[in-house]
């Protein structure tokens, strides 16, 4: 039986590399990187953060998504919001329908060292859009424009937006609708080219980011479907965007934002990590969100390290391990073991791509 053939590795025309050679500006904020992390709630958390900078240096961070409303309630700060005075560039992102909400919480994301603020318009989720929040503003751009309007009086940083192509197949009005957020202000716009009613099913269509791309003239940054280097060039080339931002292509993986960066920097491909690196970093990242969370990082380490635990035989029966793992010293003796036995079995210096034995 013979393998399928693999694909062949992408290309950096020189038309592409010098459209993005220069930084990525942000109104006054400027960023070395055209390769952006996505803001993921229950995901980017400090710890993750730290892990994706250790191979994007300069990329944009954004935490997950805080609640303007809760936030308004609460004197002390959400670990949401807690940044590193060290993790620059990063943008704080905000969800609400109330553009005082909004403007008020914007003060306290500055006031915490945020370089930007993003306003989430794209959410999907049931219990943000019921109450007016994510992705029903696409229904409501009276009201996002009011939030943007706000929201930039209130702060002296970019104010950006992350949003859908539309509601619905029915309801698409990306470039409409982007050239409002524009006019109300916004300095970058994020299209994840999805509607509200894909959810995160069926294909990106990047053909929307093209027309919305067309049609402004802030940073446009496309998002959906990121999830390789050679996924990453075409986007970039068929949208014409700014940039492009990872999303869920980074869970198990804080590698692809520095692989993408690196890439339309150089021309050349960063050598993947091997299956042991990538259980190397699942330990460094339980033990990281050990010392930071306590018992509650060793629960949601559980299905961090079921992600970085991929491509190789036994990786079925090692995920459902993990997936129980209840202390600190349960976890790292667990990925040791796997971490032993892969180097014994050659792992190490296996040349075929975890795709085709992917089990
Ligand atoms: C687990 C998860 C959490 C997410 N959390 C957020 C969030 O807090 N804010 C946001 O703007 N988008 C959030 N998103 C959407 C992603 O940022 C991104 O727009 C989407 O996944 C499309 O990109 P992809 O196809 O490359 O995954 C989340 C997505 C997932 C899967």
């Amino acid at each position: 039986m013979s393998l399928p053939s693999l694909p062949s590795p992408p290309v950096l025309s020189s038309s592409l590399q010098a459209r993005l050679s220069t930084p990525l500006r942000i109104g006054n904020v400027e960023v070395n990187s055209r390769v952006l992390q996505s803001p993921l709630s229950g995901v980017t958390d400090l710890v993750f953060r730290r892990l994706v900078r250790r191979y994007a240096p300069d990329s944009m961070m954004y935490t997950e998504m805080v609640n303007a409303t809760g936030l308004h309630y609460v004197k002390q700060l959400p670990r949401l919001m807690e940044i590193d005075p060290h993790e620059r560039p990063i943008s704080i992102q905000l969800f609400d329908c109330r553009p005082d909400f909004l403007a008020e919480a914007a003060q306290r994301a500055v006031a915490e060292g945020a370089d930007t603020v993003d306003i989430n318009m794209g959410c999907p989720v049931n219990k943000i859009t019921k109450n007016g929040g994510g992705s029903s503003l696409l229904r409501q751009p009276e009201i996002a424009e009011a939030i943007v309007r706000s929201v930039v009086q209130a702060v002296k940083v970019p104010v950006t937006v992350k949003t859908r192509i539309g509601w619905s197949d029915q309801e698409i009005n990306a470039v409409e609708f982007a050239q409002r957020m524009q006019d109300a202000g916004a300095q970058m716009l994020t299209l994840h080219g999805r509607t509200r009613a894909q959810g995160y099913n069926g294909s990106a269509r990047w053909e929307w980011i093209a027309r919305v791309k067309a049609a402004l003239t802030i940073p446009v940054i496309a998002n959906g479907d990121i999830f390789s280097v050679d996924a990453a060039v075409r986007c970039l080339e068929m949208t014409g965007a700014d940039g492009v931002m990872c999303s869920r292509g980074t869970l198990g993986y804080p590698f692809l934002v520095g692989e993408v960066d690196h890439f339309l920097k150089t021309g050349q491909l960063r050598q993947s990590p091997t299956p042991i690196a990538r259980l190397e970093c699942a330990k460094d990242h339980l033990q990281m969100l050990w010392a930071y969370k306590g018992d509650r990082g060793i629960r949601q380490a559980r299905k961090h390290m079921t992600w970085y635990a991929k491509g190789f035989v036994g990786a079925v029966e090692l995920r459902g391990k993990l997936a129980q793992v209840e202390t600190l010293d349960q976890g790292v003796v667990m990925l040791d073991r796997a971490i032993a036995q892969l180097a014994q079995s050659g792992w190490q210096t296996e040349e075929v791509p975890p795709q085709l034995v992917e089990i």
